[in-house]
C-alpha cells in the first residue's frame, strides 16, 4: 500500500492491522479545526516521535502525554485563542471513555532516544540499534538492516538538517520488533515526490538512501513539511 501527496508519503509493506488509527484520527479532527493537514501531520508526528510512540499505535492512555508534547508546538501555527480551541477539543477526548478496543494503547518499552548533530552520534545511534535488536530477538541479518537504516537516517539529519534525534523502540505487542523514529526541525524535504518515486538525483550522495532503507523495513512513513522539518517512522518485525 502506498499513499503520497506533496509533502507526506506513507508507505506501509508491513500489512498489520493499526490499532492507533481510531484515536489518530479523532486527534487528527481536532487538529485540522485549524490547522492544514499537513500541519496537523507534522505536529502529530513530531509529539509522537517526542513521546516514543508511532501515530499508528496511539491509545486514549497516549492523550495526556500527547497533548503535553501538542501544546508547545502548536505555538508556531496557532493563535492563542485558536491554541485554546484546539486544547479543548483534544482534552475532550480524554474524557470520553472508550469501549472500542482499538483505542487500547499498544504495549511498548521505553524510546531510547539518542540526539544527532555530529558524526560520531551517528555511529552510537547505530551500536545502540544493534544492542536493541539483540534485545528483540532479531537475527543477525535483520540487525544489520535496522542498524543500516539508523545510519542513513542518522546522516541525512546531520547533512540536511544540520540537528535532530533518533528514537528507538522496542516493540512488544501486537508484533516484536523494532521502531526508529528520526525527527528533526530542518527544511523538510519538498522534493519528496521525486525522492519516494526513486527520480531524484541527488547533488550530495547516491540519492538511495531513503528508498533503499524503506527495503529493508516492514513498514516506512515519511512525514515532511517545508521549511518545518521532517518526521520519520520505521518499523522491522520479528514476526
Ligand atoms: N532529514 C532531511 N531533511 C531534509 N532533506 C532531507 C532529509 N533527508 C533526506 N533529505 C533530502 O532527500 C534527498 C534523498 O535522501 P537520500 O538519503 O535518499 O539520498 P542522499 O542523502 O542524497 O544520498 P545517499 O544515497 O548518500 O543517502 C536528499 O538528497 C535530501 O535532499
Ligand atoms: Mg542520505
Amino acid at each position: 500500500m502506498a499513499r503520497s501527496s506533496v509533502g507526506s508519503v506513507v508507505v506501509n509493506r508491513g500489512q498489520r492491522s493499526s490499532p492507533g488509527l481510531a484515536v489518530q484520527g479523532k486527534i487528527q479532527v481536532c487538529l485540522r479545526l485549524y490547522l492544514s493537514r499537513i500541519s496537523a501531520n507534522l505536529v502529530l508526528g513530531r509529539a509522537c516521535s517526542r513521546c516514543g510512540i508511532s501515530p499508528r499505535t496511539i491509545g486514549i492512555d497516549h492523550l495526556s502525554r500527547l497533548i503535553g508534547e501538542i501544546e508547545p508546538l502548536l505555538s508556531a501555527y496557532l493563535s492563542r485563542f485558536e491554541i485554546r480551541e484546539t486544547l479543548k477539543g483534544l482534552r475532550g477526548l480524554q474524557n470520553q471513555q472508550s469501549t472500542d478496543p482499538s483505542d487500547r494503547p499498544i504495549a511498548e518499552g521505553r524510546p531510547h532516544v539518542i540526539e544527532i548533530s555530529r558524526e560520531e552520534h551517528i555511529d552510537a545511534a547505530r551500536t545502540t540499534a544493534l544492542r536493541m535488536c539483540r534485545e528483540t530477538g532479531l537475527g543477525n541479518v535483520d540487525a544489520v538492516k535496522v542498524a543500516t537504516v539508523v545510519s542513513e537516517l542518522a546522516r541525512n539529519i546531520c547533512q540536511y538538517a544540520g540537528e535532530g534525534t533518533i528514537t528507538l523502540v522496542l516493540l512488544e505487542h501486537p508484533r516484536p520488533g523494532v521502531r526508529i523514529i528520526a525527527a528533526d526541525q530542518g527544511p523538510g524535504i519538498p522534493h519528496l515526490a521525486e525522492v519516494v518515486s526513486g527520480e531524484w538525483r541527488s547533488k550530495t550522495g547516491m540519492g538511495l538512501g531513503l528508498t533503499g532503507s524503506r527495503r529493508l523495513m516492514s513498514a516506512f512513513d515519511i512525514q515532511a513539511d517545508q521549511g518545518k522539518g521532517t518526521c520519520i517512522t520505521a518499523e522491522k518485525y520479528l514476526l
